[in-house]
């Protein structure tokens, strides 16, 4: 299918293999040696997260699985907590366990934020605390940083580590007032992904201390991920870095035009009412199947791809999809997108 346009900056032009070559032929020159684009990238990503160390890795899995089993063999636990909805516990068949031996402790509701009362009624010695910025699967909602502290507080307390899923990082800081190194600071260890606001092809880095990534090191040995050729990966997420980065904040301004479009005309609203991120959720009055299909449809007959999937609800007569605003989606008005969203019914 041909996909012209894309509300989601995780599809569409801005991803085919053409754009991305022809993009990085602008950053790659006769003098790049295989090994530079990679430790500059660790460089820039230790330097803006203001941490003594990072290593790149093929993913945001392998990353996050590294570094708790390194928190865990640090402090010899073996349970970790997190969010229900944690990438680690849903995306990731449990690899934390299968390859790992570690367990997961999920902590709270699965449709709101973690509180730290929520964490005040682990009773097992915990290896880390995961906290993902934002919570990706429900609309990307944020924790204040006054409560972001106290958590990560109680983690060191109770002798975890406290660890950032920070796969969208970038895109989370545009919520607080606190800077990247600010936020950073509240972890002992920072994930973040390279193909997300960044736009990258695939790829992650994780920050953390000299000894923590020193260790992390070995095991990315261990898993495979010590590519040494991972030059053309980490020069698009540097391109991302130039481009996307200092833009974050437009994203998510134009996130909030789009959601206030949205809710303005009435037939779909979105959580978070005001996006906090450029990571929002629409919910639709239509059952997830039939959503799917008038996108397809959409997509057929004018190139315009408005999600990547629709979200089951518990009521079969709903559901959602996730709205991730990058450079792509600057090019939709807000009023044409509520305009598509209300136009999917007569698409089925
Ligand atoms: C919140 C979150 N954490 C971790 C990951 C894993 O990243 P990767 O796809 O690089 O393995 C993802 C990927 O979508 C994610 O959304």
């Amino acid at each position: 299918m041909d996909i012209r346009r894309s509300l989601s900056n995780h599809s569409g032009p801005r991803r085919s293999p053409h754009e991305l070559l022809r993009r990085l032929a602008e950053r790659v020159t006769p003098d790049t040696n295989p090994e530079d684009p990679v430790r500059e990238l660790e460089e820039r990503v230790a330097d803006l997260l203001g941490k003594p160390a990072a290593l790149f890795f093929p993913s945001g899995t392998m990353a996050q699985q590294t570094a708790l089993r390194v928190h865990a063999e640090r402090r010899n636990r073996h349970a970790f907590a997190g969010h229900p909805q944690s990438h680690l516990h849903v995306w990731e068949n449990q690899g934390y366990s299968a390859v790992h031996g570690l367990r997961f402790h999920p902590v709270g509701d699965r449709n709101a934020l973690l509180t730290l009362d929520d964490l005040r009624t682990v009773k097992e010695p915990l290896a880390a605390v995961v906290i993902e910025l934002p919570q990706r699967d429900i609309g990307g909602l944020l924790p204040t940083f006054t409560d972001l502290a106290e958590q990560t507080r109680w983690a060191r307390e109770n002798g975890a580590a406290a660890h950032c899923d920070g796969a969208r990082l970038w895109e989370a800081q545009t919520g607080y007032d606190a800077t990247l190194p600010e936020l950073a600071s509240l972890f002992d260890t920072v994930y973040v992904s390279l193909y997300k606001g960044l736009e990258g092809v695939r790829g992650a880095v994780l920050a953390g201390d000299e000894e923590t990534i020193g260790h992390a090191a070995v095991w990315r040995r261990r898993l495979g991920g010590a590519i040494v050729d991972a030059w053309p990966l980490a020069s698009v997420a540097l391109l991302g870095m130039d481009e996307n980065l200092p833009r974050m904040r437009e994203f998510k301004s134009h996130a909030q035009a789009i959601a206030r479009a949205i809710n303005d005309d009435g037939f779909a609203h979105t959580t978070p009412e005001t996006p906090q991120t450029p990571v929002f959720h629409v919910h639709l009055p239509m059952p997830k199947e039939e959503a799917q299909r008038a996108a397809e449809n959409l997509a057929g007959d004018t190139g315009i791809k408005l999600f990547l999937y629709a979200r089951s609800n518990p009521d079969p007569r709903r559901c959602s999809f996730e709205v991730s605003v990058g450079i792509s989606a600057l090019e939709f008005a807000p009023r044409e997108v509520a305009e598509l969203i209300r136009g999917l019914p007569s698409r089925v």
